[in-house]
């Protein structure tokens, strides 16, 4: 597989780079501290295009292929791995989905808005008692006729409070088991929806998460995205490609880690010379930057296949479950290079393993990723 990046591909990992160390850098310990979602920002990222990157021109989106998809996740997380998941979310999961399997109609109405960022949207599959068992949705969404009626609670919502369309997966027909799931794109101004407090969370405090409870909430039909029953088949299929915007993210906190590391190990002096000249750290850093470049041919393997409309159910996994194991091992690492200078906010290595973490919860855990990578092998 070749990775010769072209210059577009460049332009717009330098471009994304730019702006994180210019936009997001400045005020990231402030938000993580305050839990500040990056509104400001994250608006600039929609001007310049960040929100809606794969979609078709047609559309208000980028055209750009997942290969720069990958390029940007990584820059905007080294610096800011919560304005990154708004962005992975409105990409991956919302915008990716709508283009590829959405109406005439969804697309005029929804994606159009979705793909400049000036409707952020959110994905909301899990449920107090459906996280990784997604199939056990509990939210009914009652077939009216020319209406769905949504009932239920969803649960840690990326871009909760923040979204103005949401697509919910929810249960139409209880017999029919996944195949009687249907997902429903659903305005924030529709009447019924409570936003729930928003989540005290251990890292990607920045980030905008929320439960929604969802009451009678009507639904036109036209907002119901495929065929009748096909919302389960929608969820897992956009969340292949959703898990290559994560193992991004992840891959932007391990290459985070390591660059401040290197930063700091230049810097730093203890018995007489920088500390870059132990052995020591020597043997941290290259093992950081192993993972970082392990991690990063993964993710644009991936992102390779999906460009060329080949299967890349595995290798999302595959990329996903290393990256976000590199994120954790590169930060733990980062923070030890940091000595107690580590500890401390400051320095961005404890905000980075704090963020890592999620990377190996959310969009499938680590066990589910190795479910789907085990099923990809034994087909
Ligand atoms: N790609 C395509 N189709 C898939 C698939 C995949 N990765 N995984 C399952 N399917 C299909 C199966 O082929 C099956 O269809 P057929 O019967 O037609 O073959 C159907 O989906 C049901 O699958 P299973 O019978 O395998 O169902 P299961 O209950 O045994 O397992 C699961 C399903 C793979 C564990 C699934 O529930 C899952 O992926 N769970 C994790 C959920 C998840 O990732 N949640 C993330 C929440 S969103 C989020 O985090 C966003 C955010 O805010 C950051």
């Amino acid at each position: 597989m070749d990775f010769n990046y072209t210059e577009e591909h460049l332009a717009v990992r330098d471009a994304a780079r730019d702006f994180a160390e210019r936009e997001l850098l400045p005020g990231v310990i402030e938000r993580d501290n305050q839990q500040k979602f990056p509104e400001q920002q994250v608006k600039m990222m929609g001007e310049l295009g960040f929100m809606g990157m794969m979609v078709d021109p047609a559309y208000n989106g980028g055209g750009m292929d997942t290969v720069s998809y990958v390029l940007a996740m990584e820059e905007i997380s080294k610096i800011d791995a919560s304005a990154a998941v708004c962005m992975s979310v409105n990409n991956s999961l919302v915008c990716y989905g709508i283009q590829k399997y959405g109406s005439e109609m969804q697309k005029e109405n929804y994606l159009k808005k979705l793909a400049t960022g000036e409707v952020i949207g959110a994905f909301c599959l899990s449920e107090p008692e459906a996280g990784s068992d997604a199939t056990s949705q509990r939210t009914t969404a009652e077939d009216k006729g020319d209406h769905y009626l949504i009932n239920g609670t969803k649960n840690w919502i990326t871009n909760g409070n923040t979204a103005g369309y949401y697509i919910v997966m929810a249960q139409t027909d209880q017999e029919k088991g996944y195949k009687g799931i249907n997902a429903l794109i659903v305005e924030r101004s529709f009447e019924g929806i409570t936003i729930g407090k928003k989540e005290d969370k251990l890292g990607i405090r920045g980030s905008d998460t929320h439960s929604i409870m969802f009451t009678n909430v009507k639904v036109p039909k036209e907002n119901r995205i495929g065929e009748d029953g096909f919302g389960f088949k929608f969820a897992m299929n956009v969340l292949n490609g959703g898990r290559i915007g994560i193992a991004s993210q992840a891959l932007g906190i391990a290459s985070g880690a390591l660059e401040a590391s290197l930063k700091y190990a230049k810097e730093r002096k203890t018995f007489g010379v920088e500390i870059a000249k132990h052995q020591a750290i020597q043997f941290k850093l290259s093992e950081m930057a192993v993972k970082v470049e392990a991690a990063r041919m993964l993710c644009l393997k991936a992102a390779k296949l999906k460009d060329e409309k080949k299967d890349y159910a595995k290798a999302s996994a595959m990329a996903k479950l290393f990256a976000s194991e590199a994120a954790m091992h590169n930060a733990i690492e980062a923070i030890q290079t940091h000595g107690g200078y580590g500890y401390v906010k400051e320095y961005h290595v404890e905000r980075m393993l704090r963020d890592a973490k999620i990377t190996q919860i959310y969009e499938g855990t680590s066990e589910i990723q190795k479910m789907v990578i085990a099923r990809e092998l034994l087909k």
